[in-house]
């Protein structure tokens, strides 16, 4: 793993989109994993920075998201839908036919995950994966359990995560308490791998992923077994 601290989040950021737009630039074509939550707002601000000064070009890349909530309308300030369209997808020359996102709304959900599957697949698989890491070591939505989920999956979400969201809602019962996430296998077959994660919060469970033992109690920590992961955080 390669892992570098930044002691300014602004530095981290620039940093974590240039990688981004060096994937871009070597391959137009790219598919680019990507996440939500704080962790890569600041890399989206800096993407979207670049695109209109006309030094990168999005015209040709694919997205697959990471993970979106059931329960809750895409025009929800909360879905995953809409923080793709406000932070990114809006602000770039993306086309929206490459851009995807696992269908919460769906009837079939378990039919979802494979179809999600399946396109990840079709597209060639994930280039290179953006990821955010949760305080009880999540990724995507893979909660910690006593398993690795391998393919995109409908999971409860953990009260601690349920209660790390409710800053986002009027109020708790509003959480959504599922999700759809693309699973711990889905994430690994990416070719390479981008995890940010900045706060003095984060640091406790960053280092057991990093440094502790590979168990899906910490789910994070799968990224020990992976060839090609960069590693930026700072407190
Ligand atoms: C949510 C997302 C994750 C994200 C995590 C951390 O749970 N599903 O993909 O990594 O939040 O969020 P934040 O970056 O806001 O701490």
């Amino acid at each position: 793993m390669q892992i570098t601290e930044f002691h300014n989040q602004g530095q981290l950021n620039r940093y974590a989109a240039s990688l981004v737009a060096e994937q871009i630039r070597s391959k137009p074509d790219c598919v680019l994993g990507l996440a939500t939550g704080s962790s890569p707002l600041g890399t989206y601000k800096e993407l979207v920075s670049l695109y209109q000064h006309g030094n990168l070009d999005f015209s040709h890349v694919i997205t697959f998201n990471l993970d979106e909530y059931c329960g809750i309308n895409y025009d929800n300030e909360q879905s995953y839908h809409f923080y793709m369209k406000q932070n990114l997808f809006a602000k770039i020359n993306i086309s929206s036919e490459n851009t995807h996102i696992p269908d919460a709304s769906a009837p079939n959900l378990d039919a979802e995950c494979l179809r999600y599957e399946q396109s990840i697949h079709n597209a060639g698989g994930i280039d290179f994966q953006l990821l955010g890491i949760g305080h009880d070591g999540h990724i995507g939505f893979n909660e910690p359990c006593d398993h690795f989920p391998i393919k995109t999956h409908c999971v409860d979400l953990a009260a601690s995560t349920i209660h790390a969201n409710a800053r986002f809602f009027p109020s708790i019962d509003q959480v959504p308490t599922k999700a759809l996430t693309m699973g711990i296998g889905t994430i690994m077959k990416a070719r390479k791998i981008l995890l940010i994660a900045f706060g003095i919060d984060k640091q406790e469970i960053l280092q057991q992923a990093l440094n502790g033992k590979v168990t899906p109690l910490v789910p994070t920590s799968v990224l020990q077994l992976h060839s090609n992961v960069t590693v930026l955080y700072g407190k």
